[in-house]
């Protein structure tokens, strides 16, 4: 007896088509669509992943999906008269099932979405997080300003190793071993393990890479060195073990003693403000002939020596003139050490002590305010 609906049967797909009494092509095609039917009343209620999850095992799930079952059990043992149409409508029924949970997918993830752009969505009439902006060290401004002044004349800036061999930091600028000024720069050797081919030390001051630029480069050389330095020097007002330097050097065939001092007086007065002057002492370094010290003129007192409201001026010490740093010009014994032919070329070298410099420049009384970073003291220089 033929079932007209499958609806009072339970679990029809469990069951063969003769079981269902289901023998003409008609009957195969409305079984079908009341199936279809049933599965698309299903798939309308899907809302979460876990209801498409069962959904979808519970129809086209592999091993015992309807979808399955249906083959199993109407197509494989069905009559050979209805084998065709059953196979047919299954086919169109697989696609429609396939069709459904893609939908049903669709959906869940434009549901997803909207969800997430609830969560994420910005609120513009919120107060902003305030991220607290930085600034350069008052050092990396001192250092910016000299590079400034100096490219502005010609000069490149080069930067060295701040470990060096004993070679660049003495040797090569004609300070021998056993050379007395090696005492004032006492500095720290690197542990090497034994065997270890050559010494290494913290570079005493930024003058070895005048070396290392005149090995890499014929004249005309103008370049100026920024830089950290090492000395083994106990912390107090003036002294700290790490420091800071600008290296200056300038080598072509026809540089005159008036190129130098012309060349720092802009300098400083770039640096100072025009109205202070410079001056210069004798002096010696191993590396320069003749060597000088330059001094400023206070820039506190206007090089008067008194104070604004009498009396002496606190920074110069009344002395109305303050020492900058050396230099001179470049030893002819230095360009032995670099292929350079001391004969055609002439050049000048300075070392400026940047720590100093700021120092003076912004009534700074304490070198170790630069090292120590506190948030108080770096605010004031924004
Ligand atoms: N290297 C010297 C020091 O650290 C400073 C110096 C002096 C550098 C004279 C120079 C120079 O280039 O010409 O004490």
């Amino acid at each position: 007896m033929y079932l007209a609906t499958m609806s009072n049967v339970e679990n029809p797909t469990e069951k063969t088509l003769a079981e269902l009494g289901v023998h003409t092509p008609e009957e195969v095609t409305t079984l079908f669509v009341e199936l279809r039917e049933k599965a698309n009343k299903e798939q309308r209620w899907i809302d979460k992943p876990d209801k498409f999850e069962q959904f979808r095992v519970k129809w086209i799930g592999r091993k015992s999906g309807i979808l399955a079952q249906v083959t199993e059990n109407w197509l494989k043992p069905a009559d050979v008269d209805l084998k065709r149409i059953v196979g047919q409508v299954l086919n169109e029924f697989r696609s429609h099932l396939q069709r459904l949970v893609d939908q049903a997918q669709q959906g869940l993830d434009v549901r997803a979405g909207q969800a997430a752009d609830v969560r994420e969505r910005v609120d513009l009439s919120l107060p902003g997080v305030i991220r607290p902006i930085g600034s350069h060290h008052l050092i990396r401004q001192v250092f910016q300003q000299i590079e400034d002044i100096f490219v502005s004349i010609g000069f490149s800036v080069v930067e060295g190793p701040e470990i060096e061999t004993p070679y660049y930091n003495f040797e090569a600028l004609n300070i021998p071993e056993f050379h007395p000024v090696r005492d004032d720069m006492d500095t720290f050797y690197l542990e090497l393990p034994k065997g270890a081919a050559v010494p290494l030390l913290l570079r005493t001051h930024t003058s070895p890479m005048q070396i290392r630029t005149m090995e890499k480069q014929k004249p005309p050389v103008r370049v100026i060195v920024p830089g950290k330095v090492y000395r083994r020097d106990n912390p107090d007002a003036t002294h700290s073990f790490v420091f800071h330097q600008v290296e200056g050097l300038a080598v072509d065939t026809d540089i005159t003693f008036c190129d130098f001092t012309g060349t720092i007086d802009y300098f400083v007065k770039q640096f100072f403000g025009p109205s202070v002057k410079t001056r210069f002492r004798p002096s010696y370094f191993p590396f320069t002939e003749p060597s000088v010290e330059f001094d400023v003129s206070c820039p506190f007192c206007g090089g008067s020596g008194t104070a604004a409201g009498g009396g002496t001026c606190s920074k110069c010490k009344g002395a109305a003139w303050i020492e900058l740093f050396g230099a001179g010009m470049v030893d002819p014994a230095v360009y032995g050490f670099v292929n350079y032919d001391a004969k055609k070329v002439s050049g000048f070298a300075f070392g400026i002590g940047i720590d100093r410099l700021a120092m003076l420049k912004y009534g700074i009384d304490d070198i170790q305010v630069f090292f120590q970073n506190d948030v108080r003291f770096l605010r004031q220089f924004p």
